[in-house]
């Protein structure tokens, strides 16, 4: 619905009357180039390009198309964009059409739970006047658009606009895809004014409008927000829409305007979703919001009302000064607004943890060949633990698994979304900086690799241990199996070119693939059984119970046949699959192109003592795939 011109002749003595006394009164908010030419312009092609973004929790959750459709019905100037984990669900394009777009390039949890930062991040890359995120479920009328175009015409300002839903089971009517408009479930048409008047009786009826539905719309797509760093919340998981009001409140960048009594929306069937079994995801993101971003106090958003066919903006300073007209114009609104919970930094928040241990993780996260990729990380390397995250889901590698050594890294990985367990039996003082090849700290460490791989393999799955200086070029999973049963495959730590590659101590336990087959987990037994008793770290254990002690078990020049449990290991070619000090990979200009040109599969960022410089070589060479201050993959 076009907002009808406000002719001069309309503008009656009471009206400017009425005008100045808004003026007077709500000053610095009313906006006012414009109030002297109060007129919408009803051309269509001037009126903004509204791109709505949403997203659906995982690719076979359903959504209502209902509220898509109530969506493409508002203008001809609105697409769609939705956030889905695959792009290839054609069922939607056959019944939206081109205006839905369907995006998979945003992060999800190993759960399929959107990252809001990503999405948000994302929305930049539509070229559209007006940005507008809300819940799948969320119905809207044509009002929705007057409110955006008075936000767009009148403003001289960049704003964001905030509104709460009302809460209904199920929207009653069903959508006429020819005629354009809803009906009954008796055929009649539903006219606009009606399903207007539905909604706001309900709004009446309802207690609550949370923060949980909220729209929220602004414009000049390009410019943030809020000048705060958005920690990776959990799309409609609580906590991030107040976040982000408050934050844009406190920026001062934007006019933040709450616009619930003008816009008619609908939530349907909210009150069942609300409660489910994924309360820790609301957790996760309560601790967030404790942790980053400023302190809020509560807040009384200016609100937007509409009388007499006019819209004002009131703020709650305003009220006292209130005259009469106004108050009574505005009560005929039946105003209602946003109730948000301001993010409270004392509150206390319950620990968090994540409900699942390793048992239960596996089934979620291994894929169809019952193959996961794990890697073990202590806090001291959460950023390369991140970037080695962003590789994989950049590589649509989604079974990876962590392994977390201290519970720094456990709740770190949980607020990252992160599948991740907690080892019990891991060392408890790993050393921050000095936990590098060699070290006693190191020993320690390793060893509980190789246990965990032996727990995962009696468990029934394959395991590629990856540590996370492994940067990966492409998934090297298919290659991996091609292997076949009763083979361990392993990176060869080996650099001279003129050696075989199975020499003795050569194998690097920072990179092997063993599948959970008879052979395999014998010889892990071994490894393990040896490492245990052994002063030096796993890898020379490996090495001394596969290939025998001084590579008396050697085959040829890439294998070794362990003759107890007849477990093949295989060396891995050294051009696939480098070490660090191989070739000089890490001394190129260009390691990406010189991996590129070798089709490598991964690249290790070993033989390099210490934490910073094993960091700073691999940021400096471009193989670093997380922002550490945007907290997000790059
Ligand atoms: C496609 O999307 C619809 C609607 O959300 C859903 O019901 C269906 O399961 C999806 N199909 C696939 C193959 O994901
Ligand atoms: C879409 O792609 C995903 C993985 O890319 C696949 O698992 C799924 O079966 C595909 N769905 C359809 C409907 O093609
Ligand atoms: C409104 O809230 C009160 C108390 O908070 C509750 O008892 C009542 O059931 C609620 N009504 C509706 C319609 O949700
Ligand atoms: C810390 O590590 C050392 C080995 O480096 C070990 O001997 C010591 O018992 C550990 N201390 C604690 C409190 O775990
Ligand atoms: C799963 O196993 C089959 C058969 O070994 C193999 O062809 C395929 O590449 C494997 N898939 C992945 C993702 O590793
Ligand atoms: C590589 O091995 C050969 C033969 O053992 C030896 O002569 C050469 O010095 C080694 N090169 C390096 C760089 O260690
Ligand atoms: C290993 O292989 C040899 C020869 O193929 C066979 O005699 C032996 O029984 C095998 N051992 C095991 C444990 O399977």
């Amino acid at each position: 619905m076009k907002l009808k011109g406000l002719g001069a002749g309309l503008i009656s003595v009471w009206l400017s009357g009425f005008l100045l006394i808004a003026l007077s009164f709500y000053g610095t908010l009313l906006l006012s180039p414009s109030l002297h030419n109060p007129s919408f312009s009803s051309d269509s092609s001037v009126s903004p390009r509204i791109t709505i973004f949403t997203a659906l929790h995982d690719s076979s959750s359903s959504f209502d198309s209902q509220a898509i459709h109530s969506w493409l019905a508002l203008s001809s100037q609105v697409k769609i964009v939705l956030f889905t984990q695959h792009n290839n669900n054609s069922s939607l394009t056959d019944t939206f059409g081109s205006r839905l777009l369907l995006d998979s390039t945003v992060d999800f949890t190993f759960l399929g739970t959107p990252f809001l930062h990503s999405m948000l991040a994302r929305t930049e890359a539509y070229a559209s006047d007006i940005a507008v995120l809300i819940d799948p479920h969320t119905l809207l009328l044509p009002d929705f658009i007057s409110a955006l175009n008075y936000a767009d015409h009148e403003l001289d300002r960049d704003w964001l606009l905030v509104s709460s839903s009302v809460n209904i089971p199920r929207f009653p009517f069903h959508w006429d895809q020819t005629g354009r408009f809803w009906r009954q479930y008796n055929g009649k048409r539903v006219r606009f004014g009606e399903l207007q008047k539905m909604i706001s009786l309900r709004s009446l009826q309802s207690n609550s409008s949370e923060g949980s539905n909220m729209i929220m719309a602004w414009n000049n797509v390009d410019s943030p927000l809020h000048c705060g760093v958005l920690p990776p919340f959990l799309y409609q998981r609580g906590t991030h829409n107040q976040w982000i009001v408050n934050e844009a409140l406190s920026c001062k960048r934007r006019f933040v305007f709450d616009a619930t009594s003008t816009i008619s929306s609908v939530s349907i069937g909210n009150a069942e979703r609300k409660y489910d079994t994924r309360s820790w995801e609301y957790i996760g993101n309560s601790h967030l919001g404790k942790l980053y971003g400023s302190l809020s106090k509560s807040y009384a958003l200016p609100k937007l009302l509409k009388c007499n066919k006019r819209y004002i903006l009131v703020t709650a300073s305003d009220g006292f000064r209130t005259r009469e007209k106004i108050s009574a114009c505005i009560s005929r609104s039946k105003s209602r607004s946003l109730k948000l919970e301001p993010v409270k930094k004392d509150q206390a928040v319950s620990p968090l943890k994540l409900p699942y241990d390793l048992e239960s993780l596996l089934p979620l996260v291994a894929d169809k060949n019952r193959t996961v990729v794990l890697s073990v990380a202590g806090f001291s390397y959460k950023d390369m633990l991140m970037s080695w995250v962003c590789r994989t889901r950049r590589l649509a590698v989604p079974n990876f698994l962590v392994c977390a050594l201290d519970d720094e890294t456990y709740q770190f990985a949980i607020l990252q979304g992160l599948p991740v367990f907690f080892d019990p039996y891991a060392p408890k003082n790993i050393s921050f900086n000095d936990c590098h090849f060699g070290s006693k700290c190191f020993q320690r460490v390793t060893k509980v690799k190789s246990r965990t791989v032996l727990r995962i393999l009696k468990m029934g799955y394959n395991v590629l241990l990856s540590d996370v200086d492994v940067y990966w070029f492409r998934n090297p999973l298919p290659l991996l199996h091609s292997f076949g049963p009763s083979v361990l495959v392993a990176q060869s730590d080996e650099y001279n070119t003129t050696v075989p590659i199975n020499r003795p101590r050569r194998l690097n336990s920072g990179f092997y693939f063993a599948r959970s087959d008879e052979p395999t987990i014998a010889a892990m037994e071994k490894v393990v059984k040896h490492a245990a008793t052994s002063g030096l770290s796993e890898q020379p254990s490996f090495y001394d119970t596969l290939c025998g002690e001084g590579g008396v078990h050697r085959l040829g020049d890439d294998r070794c046949v362990e003759p107890e449990t007849n477990l093949s290991v295989h060396f891995l070619d050294r051009d696939l699959f480098p070490n660090g000090a191989y070739g000089d990979i890490w001394l190129k200009e260009d390691v990406r192109g010189e991996c590129e040109k070798k089709h490598c599969y991964v690249l290790h960022n070993n033989w390099i003592s210490g934490r910073l410089k094993k960091l700073e070589r691999q940021m400096m060479k471009g193989l670093w795939d997380y922002d550490a201050s945007m907290r997000m993959c790059v």
